[in-house]
């Protein structure tokens, strides 16, 4: 059994995760069931609520406050003494520079301490591998779907061979919003219409009092958003000019109409993700599509995705509710990945507010 701490501080959640792996374990063929997890997380979006967005400094100063003790819940919660940890595994980047050092500075104090090897992760490859979390896993290769409040990007995930001649997951970007994020766009567009931060979840019950049983076809209005950049021939995309048309449609309407506008927001999105992904799908001939990022919690997203796998016979995976938005969990994941680079810890470590995904 081997077991893995790891701890996320990259935004706005604290979360660490205990990952306890058996040693039979195939990382090419992932079986959830047989791994344990013990996970904790604290959510900030009380502090950052009132000033409509994250506030960098306030976020790192409270995820000091809360990485020891979640620590140590997650520790009693799995009955698990600190010097049982194998490894110990922070996320490095992409995110916010003073909220990242965090994590990264308390998992490589203890690294250091107990002389226990230190693995750093990157974000997205977190969210991105835990659809395996889910019951029925996909297997390797499949297209993913990243949709976060700060990536919308379409991925082939395949395990290759690395120089070590260990099998790695490697990332292939084939398109990405060429402006704002998906999470974004939800979040600026659900203020326009007045509504608390972040908006994604309360714009999606904003459009289920317009069609409560959350069926596309129901939810057409007869006045239309655009689909930005539907045919444009290649797999980006682009979010900001449907928020702009919202805004104008918002201006000229009464709250009575937003229910309306919100659905009508949550079609036009959903098209256009739903065509760019199985674009790349065929392009590549893969016919497995997972869904990762805080907007795959999004239900009418779901629903959509589903009648649309269906027609074309795609196998569709949504990563399991509670691992979308972020977590400790898909961090220990992405680390049991990287198990074979484990560095030695010095006590000094680095995070990249930037990062790219391969490197
Ligand atoms: O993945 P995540 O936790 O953070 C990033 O790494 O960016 O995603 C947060 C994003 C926010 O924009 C939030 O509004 C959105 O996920 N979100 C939703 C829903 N729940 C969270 N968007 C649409 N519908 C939802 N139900
Ligand atoms: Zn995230």
């Amino acid at each position: 059994m081997v077991n893995i701490l790891a701890f996320e501080s990259s935004c706005d959640e604290t979360a660490v995760a205990l990952l306890e792996i058996p040693d039979d374990i195939n990382i090419q063929n992932i079986n959830p069931h047989k791994l344990k997890f013990t996970h904790k997380l604290h959510s900030q979006i009380d502090i950052h609520s009132q000033y409509g967005g994250v506030v960098p400094e306030l976020a790192s100063r409270d995820h000091i406050r809360r990485i020891k003790p979640l620590c140590e819940e997650v520790l009693n919660s799995a009955n698990k003494k600190i010097s049982t940890i194998d490894y110990f595994a922070y996320t490095q980047g992409p995110g916010l520079a003073g909220a990242l050092m965090v994590a990264g500075g308390f998992a490589s104090a203890l690294a250091y301490s107990l002389q226990k090897p230190i693995i750093p992760v990157h974000h997205l490859q977190g969210h991105i591998l835990s659809p395996l979390l889910s019951d029925t896993p996909p297997q390797f290769p499949f297209i993913a779907l990243l949709i976060s409040g700060g990536h919308s990007q379409i991925y082939k995930v395949e395990i290759t061979i690395d120089k070590n001649n260990q099998p790695t997951p490697e990332y292939t970007l084939y398109g990405e919003s060429i402006d704002d994020a998906v999470g974004e766009a939800f979040d600026k567009s659900a203020k326009l219409m007045g509504l608390p931060y972040p908006g994604g979840q309360h714009l999606e019950e904003l459009a289920l009092t317009f069609c409560p049983n959350n069926s596309a076809e129901k939810n057409q209005s007869p006045r239309k958003l655009p689909r930005p950049m539907i045919n444009s021939g290649d797999f980006n995309m682009s979010f900001s000019g449907l928020k702009t048309a919202l805004w104008h449609w918002v201006r000229e309407s009464t709250p009575a109409d937003y229910p309306k506008i919100a659905s009508e927001f949550q079609n036009a999105i959903s098209e256009v993700l739903v065509r760019k992904s199985l674009a790349v799908c065929k392009a590549q001939k893969i016919n497995r599509l997972a869904v990762c990022g805080g907007v795959a919690k999004n239900k009418f997203l779901f629903n959509f995705f589903q009648k649309s796998c269906e027609k074309e016979n795609c196998q569709l995976f949504f990563t399991p509710f509670e691992y979308c938005t972020d977590n400790g969990v898909m961090i220990a994941l992405a680390a049991l990945y990287h198990i074979n680079s484990a560095q030695k810890p010095t006590g000094e470590f680095k995070v990249y507010p930037q990062w790219a995904i391969n490197s």
